[in-house]
């Protein structure tokens, strides 16, 4: 297997390997795993693989979650369908920097996503390095934001478009989850600035430390969140993948984030994203 690494920070391509082998030589799969560890997201080209090698592959990791709004194959449980059509309007949720679903008490581990269809040009998708965005933080943004913990919700981000019964449905069965704003990488124990987009408020920021009168509640806590959550726009911290048929990432979903860039419309795209279940942040 060659590694070419794409950036200082963060993305390498794996030449030389397909991915079915992985699937059952555990020396190749503890190689695959090993690189995602150390470059966060790792890219390959040319897995011309089958759905069934595709989940196969990604259940190495750890079991599969489906989407409760984006569809599954029906054939491939934890295969979630991102299609989009040239006459769809643009899904607002797909270009934010965020980590998948972190609206859930167990955010996933990682994600394997493949191409199957994309535009000659466009569609690319970015990642951040969440750990790198942690580690060059001003100190005294670091002290600041040692103890803080945050609310993600899939209510105010996939349900917002919905009417208010779907709405809070939705909410009932995904209850806002909590998580540390830095949180430590449960396999490499490094710190990661973990808010992202579907991060709503900081739940414990209004102590009398902090607060001394309602003025400084806010904007103070919401200054904070926005200059954190700003962070994975640095370059410095990202890499920009360009896709083709049957190319596929796999990322640490515990200390990235991702954006897909929707530039090409009216074309087709069609990605499957295999994601891997995690483990609470606490
Ligand atoms: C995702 O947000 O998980 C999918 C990214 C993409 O479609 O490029």
């Amino acid at each position: 297997m060659k590694v070419e690494q794409l950036t200082c920070s963060i993305g390498a391509e794996l030449v030389g390997v397909n991915l079915a082998d992985a699937v059952h030589d555990d020396g190749l799969f503890a190689e695959i795993r090993a690189q995602l560890l150390k470059h966060r997201v790792v890219f390959l080209r040319d897995q011309d693989i089958t759905r069934a090698e595709h989940v196969a592959f990604a259940r190495r990791f750890g079991e599969l979650e489906d989407h409760p709004v984006a569809g599954s194959d029906p054939d491939h449980p934890g295969l979630v369908r991102i299609y989009k059509r040239p006459d769809q309007p643009a899904d607002r949720y797909e270009n934010s920097w965020h980590s998948d679903a972190t609206w859930r008490e167990a955010p996933p581990m990682g994600c394997v996503l493949r191409c199957v269809e994309c535009p000659p040009v466009g569609g690319d998708t970015m990642w951040a390095n969440m750990v790198e965005a942690y580690a060059r933080l001003p100190e005294d943004v670091k002290l600041k934001i040692a103890d803080l913990r945050a609310r993600h919700s899939i209510e105010a981000s996939f349900g917002a478009a919905m009417p208010i019964e779907k709405r809070l449905a939705l909410k009932a069965m995904y209850p806002d989850a909590e998580h540390p704003v830095v949180r430590t990488h449960p396999e490499t124990g490094e710190k990661v600035l973990f808010v992202n987009a579907f991060t709503t408020h900081l739940s414990n920021y209004h102590t009398p430390e902090r607060v001394r009168f309602g003025q400084d509640a806010n904007p103070g806590a919401s200054d904070l969140l926005r200059y954190l959550i700003s962070q994975a726009y640095i370059p410095e911290y990202q890499v920009r993948w360009r896709w083709k048929p049957n190319s596929i990432a796999i990322w640490d979903n515990r200390s990235t984030q991702h954006y897909a860039v929707m530039d090409y419309s009216p074309c087709h795209r069609k990605m499957e994203r295999a994601g891997i279940i995690g483990d609470k942040t606490y």
